[in-house]
């Protein structure tokens, strides 16, 4: 496959950082490093620009002491009942609490669903992953 070469400018730093981690996960250059990185960026880009049906996860960690968090969070899930299809809870420490819902259904309630979760005071992280479906795009 014929390539085309880009130059990138990074801050030394910046460029040591991500030396060390991509040592770390076994990469033995720079090039195959970004690729996999861009790879991935159009794939998630487009997931969530898609339309249509997708499976994924949302992972979130909050206190579950702050205010009515745990309520308002279990509420969430219940109105999402249809495309929640397990969820997955761990103790971290006394206050904050993991869980991992696995979700499946329209692109477009995933996204409403996360974002209603992310958007809860209390909610510390929260990351969507969605993957696709039924038409996997080659890149
Ligand atoms: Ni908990």
């Amino acid at each position: 496959m014929p390539v085309e070469r880009v130059g990138v400018s990074f801050e030394p730093e910046l460029l040591r950082k991500f030396d060390d981690l991509i040592r770390s996960k076994g990469y033995t250059n720079r090039s195959e490093a970004i690729r996999d990185i861009v790879r991935e960026y159009i794939m998630n880009e487009n997931l969530m620009r898609e339309e249509g049906q997708g499976i994924g996860t949302i992972t979130f960690i909050y206190n579950h002491d702050f205010s009515d968090v745990t309520h308002r969070l279990m509420h969430i899930q219940h109105e999402y009942h249809l495309e929640i299809y397990s969820s997955t809870h761990v103790h971290i420490d006394k206050e904050l609490c993991l869980e991992v819902l696995v979700i499946r259904g329209d692109i477009e309630n995933l996204k409403k669903l996360a974002g209603a979760i992310s958007s809860q005071k209390g909610v510390k992280h929260c990351r969507l992953i969605l993957l696709p479906l039924s038409s996997a795009k080659e890149i």
